[in-house]
């Protein structure tokens, strides 16, 4: 089986939760260096993987002529030289999200991509999870012939209005800030959650619903507790809310949509359950990782819930922290890289979404912090680069 060459800098959080693991047992990736300035985290990657080369200077990826990618998981403030040196030497990207956190940087890296003619993909990996694939699939191919006959429609509707044929979605994220590292809420590096955390729930609303963004509206704060509004072009809206004072011990995210006669709940990656269509009406999905299989009772968030009662037992009996985790997609938009590298595959999330998604994270806080609206347009993240 034909292999892409891998290098991994940054060997942190998200690596250790994800990428190490997704990497190593990908059988298209042959990962053949590991970078990360901290001793801890290039002895975790010596301890838990068949590692090849582990280096704290993480040019010794990029000038290696036989690495043909790199995964940049680093955090935000460090992210763009690494990005600029790796398309020079003509290495293909994952960059973990946000792709950037100013206007300016969004353009460097857009420029510096395209200058160098190299694939890159914006770690946004809810686009990639199983239930996001077939939600969307489903709410693409709606239509009125999909809806159920069974629809109670007044007899004298003879005509719609503008307003039914819009897509309307709301985003729930129970979220717990104990959680958060401090670089999260630090002004000048994470920027807060809408930083952090907005941009994957905007992008997913993006690729949802396939229209413009024109207006962004929030209350809260930027540095974790909001409820951001989104009005698409042709009236469609979305709005995030996100409350970092909940608790992990219920599910965190609920993506609901509505479509013309139809309604869709995206439950936590576990449970797709669809209304008003006589074709599908629910799709249940496995843990990523299941760390309590002996727990079966229930399913999707039912089942969710009883095992998160079986891990807090555990951990209150033995002080042992063992996680079972939902498939949020970062396994297949790893292997859709792998894609790109070895059959020139397209992105599955590229720079000009990343760089939409950045500008609605920094219009999310402009609004946030000014209480009004703020308007959202093309050419301030899909630019002219000459
Ligand atoms: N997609 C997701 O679901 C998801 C989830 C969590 C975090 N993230 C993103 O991942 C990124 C990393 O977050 P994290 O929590 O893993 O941070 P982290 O601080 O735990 O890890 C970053 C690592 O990069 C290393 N690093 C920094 N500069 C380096 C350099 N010059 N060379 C080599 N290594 C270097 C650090 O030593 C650190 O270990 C953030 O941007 C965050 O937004 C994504």
């Amino acid at each position: 089986m034909e292999k892409a060459v891998i290098g991994i800098i940054g060997c942190g959080n998200i690596a250790r939760d994800q990428h190490l693991r997704n990497a190593f047992s990908n059988p298209r990736i042959r990962v053949k260096w590991c970078a990360d300035l901290l001793d801890e985290n290039l002895e975790y990657v010596k301890q838990h993987y068949a590692y090849e080369n582990v280096t704290k200077n993480y040019m010794d990826v990029l000038d290696d002529p036989e690495v043909q990618g790199v995964l940049v998981l680093t955090v935000h403030d460090v992210r763009e030289k690494i990005v600029r040196e790796a398309a020079e030497r003509g290495k293909h990207i994952y960059v973990e999200k946000p792709m950037s956190t100013t206007i300016r940087e969004s353009y460097d890296i857009m420029k510096i991509i395209q200058q160098n003619n190299v694939k890159f993909v914006v770690g946004y990996n809810r686009r990639c999870a199983p239930i996001v694939k077939d939600a969307k699939r489903i709410l693409d191919e709606h239509c009125e012939e999909k809806v159920g006959k069974w629809r109670f429609v007044r007899n004298d509707r003879v005509t719609k209005i503008p307003e039914e044929d819009v897509t309307m979605m709301l985003i729930r994220i129970n979220d717990d800030s104990a959680s958060f590292k401090m670089y999260a809420f630090d002004e000048f590096k994470g920027q807060g959650s809408i930083m952090c955390e907005f941009g994957h729930f905007f992008d997913l609303a993006c690729y949802m619903i396939g229209k413009e963004p024109v207006k962004i509206y929030a209350e809260g704060w930027a540095r974790c507790n909001a409820s951001v509004t989104v009005q698409f072009e042709d009236g469609s809206i979305c709005t995030v809310f996100d409350a970092s004072c909940g608790s992990f011990d219920h599910p965190k995210e609920l993506i609901e949509i509505y479509k013309g006669g139809m309604s869709m709940q995206l439950d936590h990656y576990l449970q797709l359950r669809v209304g008003g269509r006589a074709d599908v009406e629910k799709i249940n999905y496995p843990f990523a990782v299941d760390a309590y299989p002996e727990v079966t009772e229930g399913e999707g968030t039912n089942l969710y819930i009883n095992k998160m009662r079986a891990r807090n037992k555990a951990v209150t009996k033995a002080n042992v922290l063992a996680r079972s985790e939902v498939d949020k997609g970062h396994y297949a938009m790893l292997d859709d890289f792998v894609e790109c590298i070895l059959t020139d595959a397209p992105s599955p999330c590229d720079a000009v979404a990343g760089s939409r998604a950045t500008l609605m994270c920094l219009k999310a806080i402009q609004s946030v912090r000014l209480g009004l609206p703020v308007k959202i347009s093309r050419d301030e993240y899909d630019f002219v680069i000459s």
